[in-house]
């Protein structure tokens, strides 16, 4: 894999959780393989007073301790900054440039957003103020983390601000799903084998499913979810990001505007699901109180930072169309929910039945049609099931599995999204990072619901026990089938299942 040239990666918000436990140990990790520029430095910035040594030992509280880790840690700064002060910004300039004489680097800069959003709109401008903005000599590109926005209308303005400062091309807008290695192999599965794309539509796929279950609940992140909730937590970004990798056609090529054109037209192509429609097509759910293997579980309401009568969903699932040619009348069903039976991210392809029994109904034919389970976490990897021929007499037919697990393949740990999607963004490739107009495309598909919710209080939340699916009445989605209920390892089904 190719090295960047020299750079500083820059973090605001650097005293932040996602900085100790995503960001650095990427870095790290990067480090470990040898693939950060030769010359490097991360600069944290935000309000809180530190050191350069406190912040090495911050960063560090997710990092092995081995020597590793010392020699990484050299690497990292700190400047306390008022970051919504332009004035402080000279501070900045003064601290980038001692850097990368000290280190002989280039100013090639990586600013990453890991702030509350209501910065998204000072710091860039700030930036731009003191010409931090002017990519000509040297690169300067600028990492958003989510929410982009909160709404079809906060998520146009964040745009519009971002794009007064900096280009499209300087913008990248991390969705971390992108990152993991097997999302991205959904589209290698798709367009490198002769086999699966001549059947990727509407004459031989039943339906789509993808789940996103998660068994933790909002943990510590009470007060933000609850002004946020699954749809916009998980659907309208990550779920909305598979669905775009499952449904677009064949790029051009591999490489960033020819993918996110492809990934805009699914988007564009989604039929809208009118307000009167919301109840009907989307369910929404709360956890409550449960007992889990004994041991008392908390509802929802109950958590630190949820108000007592929070009506946010944490569970949703819904139903809906791709109008264009390939999926026309093909149903795509999603779910997402937190405190469910265990963590588990997967894709299902159900192809359609035989068109004919030939071997009769009674065990004849295969209870389920043929599926592909492309599983993204945990257990990484390919599943197909198709029916077989019983040993014995008559022609009994049973479904079998026949799998791929990415453990097989290399020994090596698959790569962190974070690790990868940074390493991108130092080589100034774009590819998984989402674009500014197909994220406004895919809140105006979340918009109706949304408003659907807020101003309809007689679409019901309904509750479901911690530790269980979710409501029973999501099963009714799914015209005439269920939803794969999929255990920890992906081929662990139809038998005892580890949650
Ligand atoms: C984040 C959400 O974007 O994704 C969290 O804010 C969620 O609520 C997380 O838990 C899920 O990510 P992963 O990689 O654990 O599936």
């Amino acid at each position: 894999m190719k090295k960047p040239v020299n750079q500083i990666l820059i973090i605001f918000g650097a005293s932040g959780d996602l900085t100790k436990r995503k960001l650095i140990p990427a870095l790290h990790e990067l480090f470990l393989q040898n693939l950060l520029p030769s010359n490097f430095a991360v600069l944290g910035v935000s309000r809180t007073k530190m050191t350069d040594e406190e912040f090495r030992q911050q960063a560090g509280e997710f990092l092995p301790a081995d020597d590793s880790v010392r020699e990484f840690s050299n690497k990292l700064y700190y400047q306390p900054l008022m970051v919504s002060e332009k004035d402080e910004y000279i501070k900045l300039i003064d601290r980038l440039d001692t850097i990368s004489k000290k280190n002989n680097i280039d100013k090639n800069y990586i600013f990453y957003l890991s702030t509350p959003p209501s910065m998204y709109g000072i710091i860039p401008g700030n930036l731009a103020n003191c010409g931090l903005n002017i990519s000509e000599k040297y690169f300067r590109r600028i990492i958003v983390e989510k929410p982009f926005g909160t709404d079809l209308q906060s998520a146009k303005q964040l745009n519009v601000q971002l794009l007064k400062f900096f280009n499209e091309d300087q913008i990248y807008r991390i969705d971390h799903y992108l990152g993991k290695e097997t999302v991205q192999n959904m589209l290698v599965t798709r367009f490198s084998n002769g086999i699966f794309e001549p059947l990727w539509n509407h004459n031989y796929i039943d339906h789509i499913e993808i789940t996103s279950a998660e068994s933790l609940g909002v943990e510590q992140r009470g007060g933000y979810y609850d002004h946020s909730g699954a749809l916009r937590d998980m659907v309208q970004n990550h779920l909305m990001q598979l669905v775009g990798f499952i449904a677009m056609e064949p790029p051009v090529v591999v490489e960033a505007d020819a993918l996110r054109n492809e990934i805009l037209k699914v988007f564009q192509s989604l039929k809208p699901i009118k307000e009167n429609m919301v109840e009907k097509y989307v369910i929404r759910g709360q956890y409550i109180h449960s007992k889990i293997k004994g041991q008392e579980v908390l509802g929802y309401r109950e958590e630190d930072g949820v108000d007592k009568h929070s009506r946010t969903e944490t569970f949703v699932a819904m139903k809906f169309y791709i109008d264009n040619w390939r999926w026309a009348g093909v149903p795509f069903y999603i779910r997402t929910g937190k405190k469910l039976p265990t963590r588990v991210t997967e894709v299902v392809v159900h192809f359609k039945k035989a068109p004919h029994h030939l071997f009769g109904l009674e065990g004849g034919i295969a209870q389920e049609n043929n599926q592909l389970v492309i599983r993204i976490q945990p257990d990484e990897g390919i599943l197909l099931k198709f029916g077989m021929k019983t040993p014995g007499a008559g022609f009994n037919v049973q479904t079998v599995n026949m799998d791929f697990h990415y453990s097989d393949l290399s020994a090596e740990q698959i790569p962190t999204a974070y690790g990868r999607l940074l390493h991108d963004c130092m080589l100034g490739d774009a590819s998984l990072y989402a674009r500014g107009d197909s994220v406004e495309e895919a809140w105006k598909f979340i918009q109706p619901i949304l408003y659907a919710w807020e101003t309809n209080p007689s679409i019901p939340v309904f509750g479901y026990p911690a530790g269980s699916w979710g409501p029973d009445v999501s099963d009714n989605l799914i015209n005439g089938g269920q939803w794969r209920y999929p255990c920890k390892n992906l081929t662990n089904d139809g038998t005892y299942c580890e949650l």
